[in-house]
């Protein structure tokens, strides 16, 4: 069931997403050879807590730390570390929830590590082209399914592929609801998008084969051919006016 939201719940979400915002503009300023991923979650956490929110990821089905921090090869959900120390050229997606009085936002950021390669820069850009042409078609009279035939589109031209066991989703009081958001085409084309639907849209995109392998943390999904794997994601609010991206960093 799609929960829909009011007016006012979404301001609340919005309010959730401009913090999370900061912390992502902070990261950019901070991320550079040298650090360590568990010094990032340090950051974001207390960034998070300074502003009267809580990281909900934290403890989230138990998973134990205020963010996910996936470097090169890992697609998502890795673990910050302090024996993870980022060097030049690497690639890392930072990703948060924030919880702002009971209401939730939820965003990926991608980083380049110093100077890197063409290879990862194109890898880059097309991963944030790929977001940013999945919102544009979020809009009521769509399905939800046009946004993955979308982004598909744009990875598949650069020659890339597209994660398919993670999925964008609904979001609210909880971090996932309904609907689930595919990232790659289907034959469905899945429910109608309409006004007060809040959903994220989150591609992971790989260099190589689509197909991802667990760690034994149980957690961290990685590309089953060590290809680079890139991710943005940002919380949006479908409106009469289009949608509101309620995690934007400008
Ligand atoms: N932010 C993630 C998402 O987009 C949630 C990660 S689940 C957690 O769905 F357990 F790692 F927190
Ligand atoms: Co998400």
């Amino acid at each position: 069931m799609i929960i829909i939201k009011t007016p006012e719940e979404i301001e609340k979400m919005r309010a959730a997403g401009k913090i999370l915002a900061g912390v992502h503009k902070r990261l950019k300023e901070i991320i550079k050879p040298g650090i360590t991923t568990k010094y990032i979650d340090e950051v974001a956490d207390e960034i998070i807590e300074a502003a009267g929110a809580t990281a909900e990821q934290k403890g989230y089905k138990g998973y134990p730390f205020a963010t996910c921090t996936s470097v090169n090869d890992e697609i998502c959900h890795g673990f910050p570390r302090e024996d993870i120390v980022l060097k030049e050229g690497d690639l890392i997606t930072v990703d948060m929830v924030v919880n702002l009085d009971g209401y939730l936002a939820d965003s990926a950021w991608s980083y380049i590590v110093g100077e890197a390669s063409q290879e990862v820069i194109d890898l880059y850009n097309t991963t944030k082209e790929c977001l940013y042409k999945g919102i544009e078609v979020a809009v009521i009279g769509n399905r939800i399914g046009d946004i993955g035939r979308a982004i598909e589109e744009v990875a598949k031209g650069a020659g890339y592929s597209v994660v398919r066991e993670f999925v964008g989703h609904g979001i609210g009081t909880n971090i996932h609801e309904d609907p689930q958001v595919l990232h790659y085409r289907t034959p469905v084309r899945g429910p109608r998008i309409t006004e007060g639907m809040v959903f994220t849209i989150e591609p992971m995109i790989n260099a190589g084969h689509w197909k991802s392998k667990l760690d034994d943390n149980g957690w961290t999904a990685r590309t089953i051919d060590g290809s680079m794997s890139c991710q943005f994601e940002h919380t949006i609010a479908i409106t009469k006016d289009g949608p509101i991206i309620l995690t934007d960093q400008d």
